[in-house]
């Protein structure tokens, strides 16, 4: 990969990268659009496959996280993808114990809150692996989702500190037609947890709606939102967070342009979803 990377730079050739885990759905499908737009017919646009298991808590769901790589292999021909670059954890991680991958990335300021603060080692694991695929590939942009509205920040912030010249684009939350943003964690929701699930981005869209009236004070509205979710049969809020949308530095007081996350269990499903108010 890192030497047809190379040969394309040469020939200046525009190089467009999509990092996934896989098991692809509707919203990697924007980002593939996007990053077509963004390197034209001529550019090359390249998704990664990978289910980087350094982002994963022990406790958390690696083992069992969806894959289908034939399928995933039938859309992004679909979508006119160019190279599918599926690497092996031999491939990103050296196991052989006396000579171990031993070098992490880590961005201190903002991955230790809300997505960080309830998984410590994440975001580690995932600046890690994004800083290797940038390596390897050496692309001019890469596209990233607001979905993981902490992440997208996290990772302009290490392309920033770190002088990776790439350009990164942030491509919106796509959603089901009822508002449940998809991922690929949705799968594990079954029978009533999928309608109970939907309270997340209706509990959003109704903060969005108080804050059109009248600023609120973070506290109150936590406050109410952490009953309103919980009183939901199977869903436990995780956090509910309100931030600046440049800097995600949390906000006292919550206005219009504020972004609001929220992360829950549904049954044992962790998801997320987040807006701008
Ligand atoms: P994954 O969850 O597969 O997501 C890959 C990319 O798709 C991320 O940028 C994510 O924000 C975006 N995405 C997911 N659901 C989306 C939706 N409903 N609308 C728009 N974009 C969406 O995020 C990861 O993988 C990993 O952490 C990764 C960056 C690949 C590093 O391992």
């Amino acid at each position: 990969m890192q030497r047809v990377a190379t040969t394309w730079r040469r020939g200046e050739i525009r190089v467009g990268l999509v990092p996934t885990m896989g098991y692809l759905h509707a919203g990697h499908l924007s980002l593939i659009k996007q990053a077509r737009r963004a390197v034209g017919k001529r550019g090359k646009v390249i998704l990664s496959i990978y289910v980087n298991p350094t982002q994963f808590a022990p406790s958390e769901d690696f083992s069992r996280y969806p894959r289908d790589l034939r399928r995933d292999l039938r859309l992004c021909r679909h979508e006119g993808v160019d190279v599918v670059f599926t690497p092996s954890d031999k491939d990103m991680y050296p196991a052989d114990p006396d000579n171990a991958f031993s070098t992490y990335v880590v961005e201190e300021r903002l991955s230790s809150r809300m997505e960080g603060a309830s998984r410590r080692t994440h975001f580690r694991g995932v600046t890690t692996v994004v800083a290797k695929l940038f390596n390897i590939v050496q692309p001019d942009v890469a596209v990233f989702g607001a979905k993981d509205y902490q992440q997208a920040g996290i990772i302009k912030r290490m392309v920033r500190d770190l002088n990776f010249p790439i350009r990164i684009i942030v491509a919106p939350t796509v959603r089901e037609a009822d508002g449940l943003a998809m991922s690929s964690r949705n799968k594990y929701l079954e029978g009533d947890l999928r309608t109970n699930a939907l309270i997340l981005n209706r509990t959003l869209k109704q903060i969005q709606r108080s804050i059109r009236r009248k600023p609120f004070a973070a506290t109150r509205l936590k406050r109410q939102v952490r009953s309103r979710m919980n009183e939901t049969p199977g869903v436990r809020l995780d956090y509910v967070e309100f931030f600046d949308p440049e800097t995600l530095e949390p906000v006292s007081l919550v206005k219009r342009g504020a972004h609001a996350a929220i992360a829950a269990f549904v049954g044992k499903t962790r998801l997320i979803d987040n807006v701008r108010i």
